[in-house]
């Protein structure tokens, strides 16, 4: 990135990235965002954070407030809504002003949809509530079931990862370690090796009454102990088929 932008910084208007790849449980490594960071404010390129997965997921600011990187424009939406269809944009004052001034046209059927701008308060205003008490819930139960269920692979010898976070998190079955999948193409080969086996967990699961869309596990803010422990007998059953 560093040597593209010293070579064409000029012509480039932004970067755009997921900051957190959560539908494969990949983080950034430490010190890469703020590296990013730094390198499109010298070159004067807007940064733009695709949170549309982790804003309102990963926490009340997402992935930009839990990696300390605050980026010039990002786009929110999935989590946002509690079920109801919303996305928004957000930013910084002097980006997001050419919007209001009516520089930059943002148009759309469905801005500022009342129904969905309902959906999302009410859904803010009980994540917000008591500190956040929800996602202490949700980090804690979702920490559970990911201990739980690297403790099966272990136990029955299962070659397969546990990774990503606990808000969300990915299981894979290969014969690669978590540590070696920093990357979308560590993710491809990881992925590719056993698909049919990740097919027939799902299916395992899902006639024992767990959805998980394999390889994504999503967990919610309603999940409750007992769930983990459901989810983790449908798990180390499924696994014995
Ligand atoms: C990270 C991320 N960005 C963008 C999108 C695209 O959103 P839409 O389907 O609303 O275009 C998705 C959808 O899955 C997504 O996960």
């Amino acid at each position: 990135m560093e040597k593209t932008l010293k070579k064409q910084g000029k012509e480039i208007a932004g970067v755009i990235m997921e900051p957190i790849e959560l539908g494969h449980g990949i983080l950034p490594k430490e010190g890469y965002m703020k590296a990013v960071r730094e390198l499109t404010e010298k070159y004067n390129v807007l940064l733009i954070f695709d949170e549309v997965k982790t804003l309102f997921r990963v926490g009340l600011s997402g992935a930009q407030g839990y990696l300390k990187v605050t980026p010039d424009l990002f786009v929110c939406s999935k989590a946002m809504g509690g079920g109801l269809p919303i996305s928004a944009y957000g930013g910084k004052k002097e980006v997001v002003e050419l919007i209001s001034q009516g520089k930059v046209p943002a148009m759309g059927t469905y801005n500022a949809n009342p129904l969905s701008l309902a959906g999302a308060m009410a859904n803010i205003e009980v994540l917000e509530k008591d500190g956040g008490k929800a996602y202490e819930h949700m980090y804690r139960i979702g920490e559970k079931l990911m201990k739980g269920i690297g403790k099966i692979f272990e136990e029955l010898n299962v070659k397969a990862i546990v990774k990503g976070l606990p808000c969300q998190f990915v299981t894979c079955f290969t014969e690669m370690s978590a540590d070696e999948i920093n990357n979308y193409r560590d993710w491809s080969k990881a992925a590719g090796s056993a698909p049919e086996k990740g097919e027939k967990f799902r299916i395992e699961l899902l006639q024992r009454g767990v959805f998980c869309s394999y390889p994504d596990w999503h967990l919610s803010t309603v999940h409750s102990d007992s769930d983990v422990e459901k989810t983790l007998k449908a798990v180390e059953d499924s696994l014995q088929m």
